[in-house]
């Protein structure tokens, strides 16, 4: 039984073998929290851990104990105002204007399992007994209105699954003005806090800091995810490293507007809050209306920052994302777009896809150009029911079908929530965009973001879109997205409904997902924004696969890479080997070293190959084979960060098998330097007792503990002295 509830000290304790969660009735009857961290034994009470005591200056909530106010408790779901004066969890308007409010404890449901959240991306389990669910009513009695929080406690992972749902009970229509996925305060502020920060070709490049007294806080309000803040923070302690010491992950899944903010009081509390962005949020709420914030994981791990990522890992891979592509083999795939931009033909794309089949590569994807006037990126965006017939004599059913007869498969672009001016779309539908009345719509990469809001768009985008699909045998789509939201208004909405746009605009993505997904369940998504601008678990639950930053530069990649196994797995990671010099940075990389990199992710080549030299292609057909032998351990195994790129002229990885059989280890130094002293290069996550062999070499054999304790020999050629910048090298690990 992992959720207990003891009656008499109103106590709640989530447990499993890794984790504890704790949650107290108050007094009050509003919610506290008394513990979130490592397993600990249960009892009955752990009331002593509630404390109070009167303080100058303090509001306290019964005239006749001073010791009890709010501003000293940690909370599970806090309100503003009624003693307390952090930042809330939630802030309701109501019909006379006040902001305050009081939800009381009335009754709570145990149940095993887990619940979806309706039109929203949520992690789910596949039997019963793989979960247990709290969900605790609360009620404002002024108000007339319920917020039922949700706990879920996986029993196989350290992580809790949090949302809140507010259902509004009276006959007044009532204003919720900021409603976060989760909350949680900790006594003491002994942490660093970690982010992904990024912007364009530079996605999630990892920071820290310490907290400090005051706000510390990332967010989006460009209407997606971003690629300047993902949705995601972690708390650490200033001695926690990749494999030891505590680390509290807090991951959002959701592709819109999002806040993660740690407020530290004066007296060294800590609160966590992270959701929906309120500052561009508003949802007016009438009689008998649900609202569900979208659910927020909080993991915890006690043996560093890769557990707490291995368990992001496994919990996304097989309880976020869905569907055939969730367990299939992924296919190494070859994408036109570094190779031509929009300036193909149909005998340049099948000359490509030829040599590609040649080299054992898999999937052809067409990229952005296929359709309507779409020479350039000023034009055609939004037609996708007029295939281009000057570059695709044969339409996209007659190219697909000669590459299906070549036995490869096809997959095709899309950008189904934006179009330019210059297109059919736009000038059919000029109102369907979102803009403001009687403002400027501002333009990026001369695009304007449909109003996906409103349903009749999404209907019509769903069309053209189910139309494409079914004429040509698709089974792999890239669902691209190039801009942030501007002057965010719809004509669909009225006034008072304005503030509802940004998320409803989420939910009509994600509806066309769900409806493409029914009607097309063998077809692979990818999703992509400018490369990793919406990288984020809302987009998993569709996608199983994201591209990962346009920037294909192997360097480049180890940093964004790196970054992202913070939370994301190897197989949500789009990787691909491009031409050099690097289109993005000008860097000249070696085939093998831009090949070593991207194996760590979903492998794919995205250059002409049709220009390469014989013994290019050679190199690329043994690379290729490499992936295809290895691509279940890679994509499935248990990924380990072992040097960070952030911190030194190396960085390294490695991937173990789940029986520690197996494990293939990436190692990178970028620049090569004179007359270098001895290098060991440490493993992490084998089995210490297991002799293996490197590289199938049998002449000799390491126990697992010599290879994590001393290390590796490093003394491949192009790492040393005589060998180049950006050199790496793979070890694969077999025991014998
Ligand atoms: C941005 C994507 O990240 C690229 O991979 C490519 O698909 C272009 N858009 C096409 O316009």
């Amino acid at each position: 039984m992992p959720i207990i509830f003891h009656k008499e000290s109103g106590e709640f304790h989530l447990y499993n073998k890794e984790i504890s969660y704790i949650i107290k009735i108050l007094p009050n009857n509003q919610l506290g929290n008394l513990y979130f961290g490592k397993a600990i034994n249960d009892r009955t009470s752990f009331s002593h851990l509630f404390q109070k005591k009167p303080r100058s200056l303090s509001a306290y909530i019964f005239d006749n104990d001073p010791s009890f106010s709010l501003q000293y408790t940690s909370q599970e779901y806090p309100s503003y105002g009624t003693t307390d004066f952090r930042c809330p969890a939630f802030e309701i308007k109501q019909k006379n204007g006040s902001r305050i409010s009081c939800f009381e404890y009335q009754k709570h449901e145990i149940f095993p399992g887990k619940k979806n959240i309706k039109g929203l991306p949520a992690t789910y389990v596949e039997g019963t007994h793989e979960a247990e669910t709290l969900e605790i009513t609360l009620y404002d009695k002024v108000m007339e209105t319920e917020l039922v929080l949700s706990y879920t406690i996986f029993n196989d992972y350290s992580a809790i699954a949090r949302s809140a749902k507010f259902i509004n009970k009276s006959e007044d229509t009532i204003v919720l003005e900021r409603a976060m996925s989760a909350s949680i305060d900790f006594i003491g502020c002994n942490f660093e806090m970690i982010h992904l920060s990024g912007a364009w070709s530079r996605e999630r490049h990892i920071k820290k800091r310490k907290l400090q007294q005051g706000i510390q806080a990332i967010y989006s309000m460009r209407g997606i995810s971003s690629a300047e803040h993902n949705p995601f923070i972690a708390l650490i302690r200033p001695n926690t490293d990749e494999n030891y010491g505590e680390a509290y992950g807090f991951s959002l899944i959701y592709s819109g507007n999002h806040l993660e903010q740690v407020e530290v009081d004066t007296h060294d509390m800590t609160r966590v809050i992270m959701g929906i962005h309120p500052d561009t949020f508003q949802w007016p709420l009438e009689k008998e209306e649900i609202f569900q914030t979208p659910e927020a994981i909080l993991v915890y791990s006690g043996s560093g920052l890769n557990k707490m990522s291995q368990t992001y890992h496994k919990l996304y891979s097989k309880h976020l994302a869905r569907g055939q592509w969730r367990d299939r083999t992924r296919p190494i795939l070859i994408n036109n777009w570094e190779a031509t931009d929009m300036s193909f033909t149909e005998e340049k794309i099948l000359s490509i896809a030829k040599t590609a089949k040649e080299l054992g590569i898999e999937l052809f994807v067409l990229d952005d150009g296929w359709f309507g006037d779409r020479d350039n990126d000023k034009a055609g965006l939004g037609d996708w029911n007029v295939i281009n017939s000057k570059k695709l004599p044969n339409g996209i059913k007659g190219l697909a079908e000669q590459i299906d007869t070549m036995g490869m498969k096809f997959g095709l672009w899309f950008e189904p929530e934006a179009v330019n001016k210059d297109s059919d779309f736009y000038r059919q539908h000029p109102d369907w965009i979102i803009s403001t009345p009687g403002r400027r719509a501002s333009a990026s990469r001369n695009q304007y973001v449909l109003d996906f809001s409103r349903k009749e768009v999404v209907d019509y985008i769903y069309s053209m879109m189910e139309e494409v699909l079914s004429s040509a045998k698709i089974s792999y789509i890239k669902w691209d997205m190039n801009r942030y939201i501007t002057e965010c208004y719809s004509l669909g909405m009225d006034a008072e409904n304005q503030g509802k746009v940004f998320h409803r605009y989420i939910l009509g993505v994600y509806d066309l997902y769900s409806r493409l997904i029914e009607k097309f369940p063998h077809i692979l998504f990818e999703s992509c924004s400018s490369g990793g601008a919406r990288f984020d678990p809302g987009m998993l639950y569709y996608a199983p696969q994201t591209w990962t930053s346009d920037n294909t530069d192997a360097i480049e990649r180890l940093m964004i890479q790196y970054g992202t196994s913070l939370v994301y797995p190897l197989c949500s990671m789009g990787a691909h080997v491009s031409a050099v010099p690097n289109q993005q940075v000008g860097r000249t990389t070696p085939l093998e070293t831009r090949a070593n990199v991207a194996f760590f992710g979903v492998f794919g080549y995205e250059l002409d190959l049709t220009l390469l030299t014989d013994e290019e292609k050679e190199k690329i057909k043994e690379q290729v084979a490499f992936y295809k032998a290895h691509r279940e351990l890679l994509l499935k195994g248990t990924f380990y960060r072992i040097l960070s790129p952030f911190e030194g002229n190396e960085a390294s990885w490695i991937v173990v098998s789940e029986d520690k059989t197996e494990a293939i280890a990436g190692y990178y130094k970028v620049l090569n330097s004179a007359n270098e002293g001895w290098r060991r290069f440490k493993l992490t996550g084998l089995d210490e007792d297991k002799k293996y062999i490197i590289n199938n070499n049998s002449q000799r054999y390491y126990y697992g503990d010599e290879l994590m304790n001393i290390g590796i020999v490093v003394e491949d050629k192009n790492l040393s002295q005589n060998g180049t910048d950006f050199s790496s090298a793979i070890y694969y690990i077999k025991c014998i």
